[in-house]
């Protein structure tokens, strides 16, 4: 290979935030099959077979076009489903996207972004890509919002409820007290809300500075396909509307999750399924001696008995059986299990079992 005498200084292209950027990085991905995947939270049942049906229907000649600029279709559908009005909804590339674009509208050069902390770590790159400041506040032991953050100065505060990784469930009178002390935007992450009892849209009535985003990468099956959506005033959607790219959903995702969104049955069915096994799941880790933290999600972060998070992960990997340990001084000992079938579970916990008595 020849010699590329420009490299070392190929960093200078980049502005100084990209250049020192962290990179996310997402749960790992294995390219075999045969692992029991727990490790991403994705929903461990097939996609309605409507949301199969419409992808099958759409790959045809169709596809030379390009597609709906706005996904009014499926824009429609999710009007219909939650009740709000279609000016006050946008869909996105997932969730991810219109976080992204939300940081782009709210969160300039040196303008404060500020969110709580163990939470999505997605939130602090998309700071650090607009240059802006990212200010992390500490929950508070059992994972609740610290105080300070509620009267923190911010352009922009991110709140997923429930959490990633912890699974806490901030309820609508904690939102409710976040938007009387905020000045600038909050954006409330609902991408596991499906899983818990309450949701904060029914904020959106009072509070203007209030932007909620949802996925249908959990609950509906749909993480490859990549459709997220949002609501907020009729006002804010027009801005995010304005830095979206000009055809940010394909249609084949659009015609997926229109399909997805309108079988509420199957949608119902799965989710319903899934609380079960969570509730079953925490049940038997605790009789192997876990600490498990309440979850309104499709997943548990527990701690294993002395806090061996960090050898049971690779125990389980070894297994092929992948959850997610986070590395950090938080979060060291414990592990976050994402909820799969009855049969994965039955997997898992005798595994678990298995390596707990291997290691006594
Ligand atoms: C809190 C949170 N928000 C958003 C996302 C991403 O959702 P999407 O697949 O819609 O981009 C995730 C994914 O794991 C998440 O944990």
């Amino acid at each position: 290979m020849p010699d590329l005498p420009y490299l070392p200084e190929y960093m200078n292209w980049f502005r100084d935030n990209i250049a020192g950027l962290e990179a996310y990085q997402p749960g790992f991905q294995p390219r075999e099959a045969g692992f029991v995947k727990l490790n991403t939270n994705e929903n461990p049942y097939p996609p309605s077979p409507r949301a199969l049906a419409a992808v099958r229907e759409i790959a045809d000649d169709r596809l030379r076009r390009y597609p709906d600029p706005t996904s009014d279709r499926l824009r429609e559908i999710i009007a219909e489903v939650y009740g709000f009005p279609l000016e006050r909804i946008i869909a996105g590339n997932g969730s991810d996207e219109l976080l992204a674009m939300a940081l782009r509208c709210f969160a300039g050069e040196g303008d404060v972004v500020a969110y709580p902390t163990p939470s999505y770590s997605l939130f602090g790159v998309l700071a650090r890509i607009q240059g802006a400041k990212a200010v992390e506040y500490e929950l508070n032991e059992n994972f609740g919002l610290p105080e300070d953050f509620f009267s923190a100065e911010a352009a922009i505060k991110l709140v997923a409820s429930p959490n990633s990784p912890t699974g806490t469930v901030y309820p609508p009178a904690t939102i409710r007290r976040l938007l009387e002390e905020s000045s600038g935007v909050v954006l409330v992450d609902e991408a596991y809300v499906d899983f818990a009892e309450e949701s904060c849209l029914p904020l959106l009535l009072d509070y203007p500075n209030l932007l909620v985003t949802r996925t249908c990468s959990k609950s509906y099956s749909l993480a490859g396909a990549r459709v997220g959506y949002a609501f907020a005033s009729e006002e804010m959607i027009a801005g995010i509307m304005k830095v979206k790219d000009s055809y940010n959903l394909n249609a084949v995702s659009a015609a997926a999750a229109a399909a997805a969104l309108a079988d509420r049955e199957y949608f119902f069915l799965t989710a319903e399924k899934i609380v079960t096994q969570r509730e079953r799941l925490r049940e038997t880790l605790s009789g192997l001696g876990f600490s498990v933290f309440p979850s309104g999600a499709n997943f548990l972060l527990c701690r294993p008995p002395g806090g061996r998070a960090g050898e049971i992960y690779e125990a389980l990997l070894e297994r092929k059986i992948l959850v997610r340990w986070f590395d950090t001084p938080r979060l060291r000992e414990f592990i976050r299990i994402s909820v799969g079938t009855p049969e994965e579970m039955e997997i898992l916990t005798g595994a678990i079992g298995a390596i707990l008595s291997r290691k006594e």
